[in-house]
């Protein structure tokens, strides 16, 4: 007797993503599922293509479905495509189109916000996520220069006559340095802050995109938007971020002492406004001379990974002082692009992986409050994206499995 594509799915549904602690069914993570005749085949969608647990992942659903009678062969390849589970803000409204806004910010200025913005906004990217940044720092603007879009111009152009945001590495970008003169100073008080960022959250077309002649054409919903806050923790960057539907907050600093105190206060901030801590970012720690290796901790080393661990927040790495991070952010190519073996594009690499799995695991939490919510057949509103194919090869809905209504 051959296996059916129920009891093929029912074998996927016992095994569980290791981080997230979900079956892989219920995250949508089984796609193309194929039953014919006891081959058995399908793709595995997870939350990084470069999650490095997926041969583990792969192997478990292989394995789970091997045990069934009636297998004769079973494929499964990881799939090009991700998913993106969106999180919770309870306190604030969504923006439509754009899943997981994240802030990076810090307790002074010149410490690696923008570094760490665009850094990771390429790395994610990379790993095929739809990402955007917002330059929020409106008074010193960099991120257009260090993404190489220097120079350019906003245009209006969709249907809904929204903002193009320019584009390139594979992230969009809006930002003040696109609408004033590089040696204009922009003089804007408080209360217009936050109908600037309200405006480019809103009126930015995120999820149109360039057909490559010159159309622009609906492409799906943003992944992730990095919001790049200007330095600070006071009323400005509070401004900012109860503008926003921010899911999360990651907190860079240096290594000196001081750095507990920093964060210390950018935890205040963020706790003030409801919003979780995904981490701390410790750059410019230790420099390794290019020609001799020798190391120095110029800034001190650990005072990042020390206040982590003292606020009781995740530590998300530790970015060596790198000639080549600014060389390459001068010249509008983000180390992860221009030099993506290098040790702070690694750096960078687990700090997308480690978002991700947090904004992931934020969404698995929206789940768990929306089933116990559901009651009898009516399907939760979990911002999951509608998990699986659910037909089968005749063509009809798959028993016992709960479809998730959309986005909320
Ligand atoms: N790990 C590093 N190694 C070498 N140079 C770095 C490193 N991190 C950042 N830089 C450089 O230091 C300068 C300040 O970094 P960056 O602009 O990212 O800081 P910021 O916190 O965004 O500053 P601001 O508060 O002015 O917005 C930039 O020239 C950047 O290229
Ligand atoms: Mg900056």
């Amino acid at each position: 007797m051959s296996v059916s594509r129920d009891s093929v799915w029912q074998a996927l549904s016992t095994v569980e993503d290791p981080d997230l602690k979900k079956p892989l069914t219920d995250l949508g993570m089984i796609d193309n599922l194929v039953v014919c005749d006891g081959h058995v085949s399908f793709a595995l969608k997870l939350t990084t293509t470069a999650c490095p647990l997926k041969d583990f992942i792969k192997d478990s659903a292989i394995n789970a479905v091997k045990a069934l009678d009636g297998v004769v062969s079973v494929s499964a390849e990881i799939s090009k495509d991700t998913i993106t589970l969106q999180a919770k803000t309870p306190d604030r409204a969504s923006v439509p189109g754009i899943r997981n806004v994240i802030a990076v910010s810090s307790g002074k200025g010149g410490v690696g916000k923008s570094t760490v913005s665009v850094n990771l906004a390429c790395s994610l990217a990379k790993q095929g996520a739809r990402v955007g940044i917002l330059d929020a720092d409106i008074y010193g603007p960099n991120v257009a220069l260090m993404m190489g879009l220097q120079g350019q111009k906003l245009k209006s152009a969709t249907e809904q006559n929204k903002i193009i945001p320019p584009q390139n590495h594979g992230v969009k970008v809006i930002s003040m340095a696109f609408l004033v003169k590089d040696n204009q100073p922009v003089v804007w008080r408080g209360p217009m802050l936050d109908k600037v960022i309200r405006q480019f959250l809103v009126d930015t077309a995120w999820t149109y995109d360039d057909d490559g002649a010159g159309n622009f054409v609906p492409g799906g919903d943003l992944d992730y938007l990095i919001i790049d806050l200007p330095p600070g923790t006071g009323d400005a960057q509070l401004t900012i971020i109860q503008a926003t539907p921010v899911v999360g907050a990651i907190i860079v600093t240096t290594p000196q002492d001081v750095a507990l105190l920093d964060s210390r206060k950018g935890l205040a901030m963020f706790q003030s406004g409801n919003i979780p801590i995904l981490g701390i970012v410790e750059n410019m720690s230790l420099y390794v001379c290019p020609s001799c290796g020798h190391e120095d901790a110029i800034f001190g080393v650990d005072g990042g990974r020390n206040a982590a661990a003292e606020l009781n927040v995740p530590f998300l790495g530790q970015v060596p002082i790198t000639p080549s991070i600014r060389l390459n952010a001068d010249a509008g190519t983000p180390i992860v692009m221009a030099e993506p073996d290098s040790k702070a594009a690694a750096v960078f690499k687990e700090l997308s992986h480690q978002v991700v799995a947090q904004v992931c695991a934020m969404g698995i939490e929206g789940v768990a409050v929306a089933e116990e919510l559901s009651t009898g057949d009516e399907a939760p509103t979990c911002g999951i994206p509608a998990a699986a194919p659910h037909t089968h090869d005749h063509g009809h809905d798959h028993a016992g499995h709960k479809e998730h209504a959309g986005c909320c």
